[in-house]
């Protein structure tokens, strides 16, 4: 790649690890975007225009529009499991593999998720907030009071690589595991004593449920007005998926109704989520800033990661994380 090199140029659209940038500047011409947010839709067009590669994020829009204006384009590489962000059709028909980040961060997300499933249920957000608003008199028997997590019911939507692992946490907190997928999983069945259900089953039975299912057409609003309606009264969802798995509108209002008990929520429809908007004024749930992935290790892997899809892209050799196809 050495001599094609001096000619090779790709865009990062945020600042990385040193890492993950030393390669690519060591193979190729870098541009990276300094900015804290995302650079504007028509700046990633523009600085993307005349790249062989670009490495993006999730907050990065990548459609027909950009790739038909950047000719020389080759490689598209996220930072970042999810790719709902890019039309992967769009790359396909260029023949433009897209790489991604699996697996790195699986524990880590998985971690969150449970630490989402003990803070919903045990008000930690709340029991702060209210000992440094100067509330805390005395102790009181019910005070701050919350669902027990151990011995509780756990469904996992989605037994992927993130699930088994908030199964297997939520195991180890001796809670009852059900889960939907599309096939067995052996390995939870066999290990973990998981039950697998279908969605309506799933939500009657289970105390806490917890969405791990990549945002596709078929699982945008999976929890919509009438799955929110077939979960227990005293459930608490939790979403570390994607936020358009979730009809946002029908949680506020099963929230408000009472018709479910809590959430914990680490990603939104639309993110970041607005400080208007009434899931803020919501005292049972538990609002995070997308942060499922950000251990200092997992990120910085994640770029890594993402820069050794890039490279291989641009040297025509197969991605060692390529999103598959179909997505
Ligand atoms: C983060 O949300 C990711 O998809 O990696």
């Amino acid at each position: 790649m050495r001599r094609e090199s001096q000619l090779l140029r790709v865009f990062v659209t945020r600042n990385l690890p040193d890492s993950a940038l030393a390669p690519l500047r060591a193979n190729a011409e870098v541009d990276v975007w300094e900015g804290e947010n995302p650079p504007p839709y028509e700046v990633l067009k523009q600085r993307t225009a005349g790249c062989d590669g670009l490495l993006c994020l999730l907050t990065d829009r990548i459609d027909g529009e950009l790739l038909a204006a950047a000719p020389q384009l080759r490689v598209v590489s996220q930072m970042a499991v999810g790719v709902d962000n890019i039309d992967l059709a769009a790359c396909r028909l260029r023949n433009i593999p897209v790489g991604h980040t699996p697996g790195v961060l699986t524990e880590t997300v998985a971690d969150l998720a449970f630490a989402l499933i003990l803070a919903s249920a045990r008000r930690l957000v709340e029991a702060d907030r209210f000992l440094r608003d100067g509330a805390w008199t005395t102790w009181s028997p019910m005070l701050l009071a919350g669902p027990d997590v151990h011995h509780a019911t756990l469904g996992i939507i989605g037994m992927g690589r993130i699930g088994f692992e908030t199964a297997r946490r939520g195991a180890g907190f001796r809670m009852r595991i059900a889960y939907t997928a599309r096939h067995v999983h052996t390995e939870a069945e066999r290990e973990l004593g998981a039950v697998r259900m279908d969605l309506p089953d799933l939500l009657a039975t289970s105390d806490f449920a917890s969405l791990h299912v990549p945002l596709t057409p078929e699982t945008r609003y999976l929890m919509n007005q009438e799955t929110l309606a077939q979960m227990k009264p005293t459930a608490i969802l939790i979403n570390t998926a994607r936020g358009g798995v979730v009809d946002t509108d029908a949680l506020v209002r099963a929230l408000r109704a009472g018709t479910i008990a809590g959430a914990g929520l680490d990603v939104f429809e639309e993110e970041p989520l607005a400080l208007g908007h009434p899931l803020m004024q919501m005292r049972n749930v538990t609002l995070l800033p997308h942060i499922g992935s950000a251990s200092v290790a997992t990120r910085t892997r994640m770029a890594v990661m993402a820069a050794e899809n890039l490279l291989a892209g641009l040297r025509g050799a197969p991605l060692a994380h390529a999103v598959p196809a179909g997505g």
